[in-house]
């Protein structure tokens, strides 16, 4: 069996939530502090009667990641795809972005957010959460308070997270484990066992509004954070959990964002737009109950590192990426510093390594925004370039999308999601590159 994976790279959700929801207790301020992130999740699934499973995994540098799985529609519709592949539901992988959860597929419902569209469709559809995020804060022996917890980037991500997702996934699929909700829970579990998950065995990806070659990113806090040296950024914010001050939480927190949501999403996405154009702009307040779900200090400097590319000029000392690159975290030259951390004692090298995107041989929709402050579709063409030829199989560009709407657009199911659904029935779409 192979599996038809969605892998939507980065779609990123804003950097500051008035209402986030510090699960870790260090925060006195939320009202909705010992809300259950799981049971926040689950309530955008179950009040409408789609089945969902709850199963934990463990990635073999300890991390407890939660996988959900919405099996099949409402009272098991078989859906188009199901038809396709004669009755049994080929899966579908949906991944969140940086600062983004499952969640980001499912909050705007049935027959709006893709997960469900998906399930309709006949997809047994599985939701990824990456380490750190407020639905993966487990680990075998680290706990989130301990700056140790925190030090990893989207590299880990790479190399740990999707393939023991991947794997778990597979495994599933192939015991074709239905089962009821939170069959396969499996907390604190090791690895699972059997066969890793080999990049053959993903029939099809389709990335929206992915970053990886980045010189044109406009989104103002990620270059101001570039026109910082990585050191400085680790010395102002430490090693650990990204979070904005906690002056700057206290004074959002409460009364002017429950008065003023509008006002306080627009700070909040500075960092990753939206065009409002494309929203429901009455389901702001819902959006911020589940963005930002959290991430690594050491993640956003890398980011940081991708954007400094844009800045590099104006510092000398930022470590400008290479042009028409995706490098692997740049840990500096320093081994002195007082993170103890370098790329010689990394990797046995001064620079970092870059990614190789000429390897990736899985057929892929690339969907890019022309508003996207972060995906900018310059960007989106140096990556295409940088793909192998005939890899990308649909190339396609909304005119009015900015990188939120992809997951947050009122339209998204007509101007995006049908695509989507063709790509991954049929491995074409209506633009197909020769
Ligand atoms: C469905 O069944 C037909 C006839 O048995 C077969 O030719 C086809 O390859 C099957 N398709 C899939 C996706 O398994
Ligand atoms: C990148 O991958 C391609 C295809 O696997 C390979 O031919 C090429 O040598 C690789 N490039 C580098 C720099 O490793």
């Amino acid at each position: 069996m192979r599996l038809v994976c969605l892998a939507i790279a980065c779609v990123l959700t804003p950097i500051v939530s008035a209402v986030r929801e510090p699960a870790w207790g260090r925060s006195k301020l939320g009202t909705v502090a010992n809300e259950d992130p799981l049971a926040k999740v689950a309530s955008l699934v179950t009040p409408y009667n789609y089945p969902l499973q709850v199963h934990n995994v463990q990635t073999s540098d300890g991390f407890i990641l939660t996988l959900l799985r919405i099996p099949h529609g409402i009272e098991g519709t078989r859906g188009a795809a199901g038809a396709l592949h004669n009755g049994s539901r080929p899966v579908a992988f949906l991944q969140h972005g940086l600062l983004d959860s499952a969640a980001g597929f499912l909050v705007n419902g049935p027959g709006e957010s893709l997960a469900f569209i998906l399930a309709d469709e006949g997809y047994d559809v599985w939701l990824g959460n990456m380490r750190g995020n407020s639905l993966s804060r487990g680990h075998a022996s680290l706990d989130p308070s301990d700056a140790r917890f925190w030090q990893w980037s989207y590299d880990e991500m790479a190399a740990y997270d999707m393939p023991t997702m991947g794997t778990t996934v597979l495994l599933a699929a192939l015991a074709g484990a239905g089962g009821s909700s939170g069959a396969g829970k499996r907390s604190g579990s090791g690895p699972p066992p059997g066969p890793a998950l080999r990049a053959d065995e993903i029939e099809r990806a389709v990335l929206m509004a992915p970053v990886a070659v980045a010189k044109h990113i406009s989104s103002i806090p990620l270059l101001a954070m570039a026109a910082m040296n990585t050191d400085d950024m680790f010395s102002l914010m430490g090693l650990h959990e990204f979070l904005p001050s906690q002056e700057l939480i206290a004074a959002l927190e409460g009364r002017l964002c429950v008065a003023q949501p509008y006002l306080c999403v627009s700070f909040l996405t500075s960092i990753a737009g939206y065009n409002p154009d494309n929203l429901d702009n009455a389901r702001l307040p819902i959006y911020l109950r589940f963005t930002p779900a959290g991430t690594s200090v050491q993640n956003m400097a890398h980011w940081a590192q991708v954007a400094a590319g844009v800045w590099g000029f104006v510092r000398r000392n930022v470590r400008a990426r290479a042009p028409n690159t995706m490098s692997f975290f740049d840990y500096g030259t320093d081994c002195a510093s007082w993170t103890g951390r370098c790329n010689q004692l990394q990797y046995g090298r001064m620079t970092p390594p870059l990614y190789n995107l000429t390897a990736i041989r899985t057929p892929l929709a690339v969907i890019s925004g022309s508003q996207d402050t972060l995906a900018a579709p310059l960007d989106v063409e140096y990556l295409l370039e940088s793909l192998g030829p005939g890899v990308a199989k649909l190339v396609k560009n909304l005119d009015s999308y900015d990188h939120l709407d992809f997951i947050w657009g009122i339209n998204a199911k007509d101007l995006l999601y049908s695509d989507v659904l063709r790509f991954l029935a049929t491995g074409q779409g209506p633009d197909v590159q020769a």
